[in-house]
């Protein structure tokens, strides 16, 4: 006979209830598991009103009524989750770990859900009483409307192993997250990061991701950005594992083809919802800090490492850092010659 597996009876708590933090909490949440979270007055405004509504793009849709969410906007005394999801943007991670550690029990399991490969260090330096694992997730999540939080892309999440991730496995498998632990997530993190790259190519191009990924220009400057990140990995004898459909040095093969060509191959990459944006798009739009530190920037310490440079992504931070003194969008052509690029 078929014994379900036991769920964790002590919370999940979400650090940094937004996009991501709302999108996997409330997926665990539906699927049985108490989540706590911890998030902004004007999210959890939102959250009281509505309820947590999660869909995704295959036309899921689910509803978590705001009488059965946990919501704080600073941590709850003496919660004792059995796992934490840290889900704030990279810039704040610093201030996040620091306040999980003054209230949570030290060696407390926390699982960043961020973009970059320099979160868990920042969190490790700031609070290094608590477990701090690294985490990737492929996809895209946007709140279509205060409340709703809308899964645009697909992909498994993928974590380091550890045994406080492998007692959640069922519960994440159950609610719709499949999870895949790694010895080293390095390799899984550089393959993420070299697809983020398109962010602050998305940002500035003020276009859905489709539309701008319909424009053979934005795709060269994702190109070069690539694959001047690439050939710095490959001196430095790191190989970025395969996030996307194919593996991650004929991504900007694929990138450069003409637009026919390239919307015939690329179905898989191409199957975002029509009005998708990266995050960095948000952020920019609502003149928030950026994580183009930790994208771009991974990449030019990554040369810097080596004693090198790496000119194009340094040109990208350039341009987001910029944006605030002329907030315009950016045509291809005017990206290509604001990043030196051959026409
Ligand atoms: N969205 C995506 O599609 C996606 C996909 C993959 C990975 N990621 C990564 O996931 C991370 C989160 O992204 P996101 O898009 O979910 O960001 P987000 O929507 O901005 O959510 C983060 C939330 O955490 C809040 N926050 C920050 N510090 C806090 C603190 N100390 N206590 C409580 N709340 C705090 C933020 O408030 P403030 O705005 O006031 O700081 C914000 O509401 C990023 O590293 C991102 O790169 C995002």
């Amino acid at each position: 006979m078929h014994t379900p597996t036991a769920l964790p009876t002590d919370p999940v708590l979400v650090m940094g209830a937004g996009a991501i933090g709302c999108y996997l909490g409330g997926c665990l949440q539906a699927a049985g598991l108490p989540v706590v979270f911890v998030g902004r007055p004007r999210v959890l405004a939102a959250l009281r009103e509505h309820g947590l509504t999660l869909s995704d793009l295959d036309g899921q849709q689910r509803h978590l009524g705001a009488d059965v969410l946990t919501l704080h906007e600073t941590m709850p005394a003496g919660v004792r989750p059995s796992l934490v999801l840290l889900a704030v943007k990279s810039g704040a991670t610093a201030d996040a770990a620091t306040t999980l550690a003054a209230a949570l029990p030290p060696g407390t399991p926390v699982v960043s859900m961020q973009n970059g490969l320099s979160n868990t260090s920042v969190a490790r330096a700031a609070a290094p009483g608590l477990r701090w694992l690294a985490g990737m997730v492929p996809f895209n999540v946007a709140e279509l409307s205060p409340g709703h939080f809308h899964r645009g892309t697909t992909g498994t999440l993928a974590a380091q192993d550890d045994a406080a991730l492998r007692a959640h496995a069922a519960a994440f498998e159950r609610a719709g997250l499949p999870l895949q632990l790694h010895a080293d997530l390095g390799a899984v993190q550089w393959g993420k990061l070299l697809l983020n790259l398109n962010n602050p190519v998305n940002a500035l191009s003020g276009k859905p991701l489709r539309e701008q990924l319909m424009d053979r220009g934005y795709r060269q400057c994702l190109a070069a950005l690539q694959t001047e990140a690439l050939q710095l990995l490959r001196r430095k004898g790191i190989a970025p594992a395969q996030v996307a459909a194919l593996p991650p040095h004929r991504v900007p093969l694929l990138l450069r083809l003409p637009t026919p060509l390239f919307r015939l191959i690329a179905t898989r990459m191409l199957r975002i919802d029509a009005k998708a944006r990266s995050s960095m798009a948000e952020d920019l739009a609502l003149g928030r800090p950026t994580e183009i530190d930790a994208l771009c920037g991974e990449v030019v310490r990554l040369a810097r490492s080596q004693g090198l440079s790496a000119p194009i992504n340094a040109r990208m931070v350039a341009l987001v850092e910029a944006w605030p003194q002329r907030p315009v969008p950016m045509g291809s052509k005017a990206m290509k010659v604001a990043l030196q690029l051959p026409d």
